[in-house]
């Protein structure tokens, strides 16, 4: 049965397939560029190839061709696009044409392959603007001979002048770091973890440096998906802020935090290119229950892109901030609700079907130190047991008001509280669109 209602209006979303996680987030000339995990033959995981959506105002999404295809012997995880400016990959055409597009994947080998179920990076790149993609003939790039070495994350470090990737091995629970002039051949850097949660696999890294408001300074932030062990069951994103080298990201005493305590935020990643400002981009579910969620004819989408950046929490130690990108045009087109919460106080927003039927409330208590989202009376919430219905996330001890942003779209409700630095996204599955907003306060 289709379900128009529960399709998202500024997430992006395939009009008719399968999606995953994001790859190659990347701004080429005021255009940004989303490739995404598909199945270009359905809307289960299977066939994995890179779907293509671009966008100018990170809102409305056009769906491009399949970038990157799957083959019988092999299927395309998940990688990242940078711009290489200096073509230091030699990809580039000498004519008018800007710098290449160089996508950095993971060829995970098929059964019938000479290299069957090992997974290894490898490197594609386009001169047209991300419309089309030759497959480098030397690939794969970089292979340890592992079944389980994915998710290629990489950017141009400034400081030593060269390509870092950071990749994992899943199931050790590792991230390694390596270092290119080029992207062809690689050097290994270093490797990091365990450390924070291994209850689940570790997958779709992330180092970025980021600032930290108000200081000057600035933090390097290590971004681990997790496939279990998040923080409202299934799978979830964990970071770490520390400092990185040139070849060993140190962790700070800190610990593990969340990127976000909602169930249904995995594989962050940041967007390539996109100078004094860092975006980020998730998928919106969760390996729980990602193959059962009742949309149609599309199943997955991406969170919206948030502007990052760390600040300094009570304790002074630097925490992540993530903000929505949301034009004014958003507000027409979705429910954006904002809201203040004093201390001590408890504030409430409900969001209904026209007809009062389904609904979801987030709630702001200050007393108790907690916001909680309960989608327990939101249409279909019986779809798979390892869906929870009520969703907590612990807010600072803070004593001014708590600021409170809520974005609902469709199967999606996004939740920010206290300036981005505690988020919480959900999946909805609401009989009609929820469009009545209540402040019950
Ligand atoms: C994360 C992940 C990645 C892998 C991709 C396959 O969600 O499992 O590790 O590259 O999805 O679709």
């Amino acid at each position: 049965m289709s379900t128009p209602h529960l399709r998202p209006r500024i997430h992006l979303a395939p009009a008719s397939t399968w999606l995953n996680d994001p790859n190659g987030l990347v701004l080429l000339d005021g255009v940004y560029h989303a490739f995404f995990q598909t199945n270009p033959e359905g809307d289960g995981w299977g066939n994995m190839s890179w779907g293509h959506a671009t966008s100018t105002d990170l809102l409305t999404w056009q769906e491009q061709p399949v970038a990157l295809r799957h083959t019988e012997h092999e299927v395309i995880y998940s990688g990242s696009v940078v711009v290489d400016h200096a073509n230091t990959s030699g990809f580039g055409d000498s004519g008018a044409a800007g710098p290449p597009l160089v996508a950095v994947y993971t060829s995970a080998y098929t059964d019938v392959s000479p290299r069957a179920r090992t997974q290894a990076q490898s490197l594609a790149h386009s001169t047209d603007g991300g419309a089309s993609w030759t497959l480098h003939p030397g690939n794969p790039v970089l292979d340890r001979a592992s079944s389980d070495f994915r998710d290629p994350k990489v950017f141009w470090h400034r400081q030593s002048e060269s390509w870092v990737m950071v990749a994992v091995e899943a199931v050790h629970r590792q991230v390694v770091l390596y270092r290119s002039a080029d992207m062809l051949s690689w050097e290994h850097l270093s490797t990091f973890g365990p450390a924070g949660s291994t209850e689940g696999v570790w997958e779709c890294p992330d180092l970025v440096e980021l600032p930290v408001a108000g200081t000057g300074r600035s933090a390097w932030v290590l971004v681990v998906s997790l496939g279990a062990g998040g923080p409202a069951g299934g799978s979830g994103t964990q970071y770490f802020v520390g400092d990185f080298d040139g070849v060993t990201f140190t962790a700070d005493a800190a610990g593990a935090r969340w990127l976000d305590h909602g169930p249904d935020h995995y594989a962050a990643v940041s967007f390539d290119n996109t100078p004094g400002r860092r975006l980020m981009m998730g998928w919106a579910s969760n390996w729980a229950y990602a193959a059962e969620v009742p949309t149609s004819p599309w199943r997955g989408c991406l969170s919206l892109a948030r502007e990052v950046d760390l600040v300094l929490d009570e304790a002074a130690l630097p925490v992540l901030r993530q903000r929505p990108v949301l034009p004014a045009a958003a507000v027409e087109r979705v429910v954006v609700q904002r809201l203040a919460v004093a201390a001590g106080a408890t504030g409430r927003l409900r969001v209904s079907t026209a007809d009062g039927e389904d609904r979801v409330e987030v709630t702001v208590d200050r007393a108790a130190g907690l916001l909680l989202l309960d989608r327990s009376a939101c249409g279909d919430v019986t779809f798979s047991p390892a869906l929870p219905t009520v969703v907590t996330a612990p807010l600072p001890a803070a004593d001014g008001p708590v600021d409170l942003l809520v974005v609902v779209d469709g199967c999606v409700v996004e939740v920010y509280a206290v300036d981005g630095r505690v988020c919480l996204t959900a999946l909805v599955l609401p009989s009609a669109r929820l469009t009545v907003v209540e402040v019950l306060g």
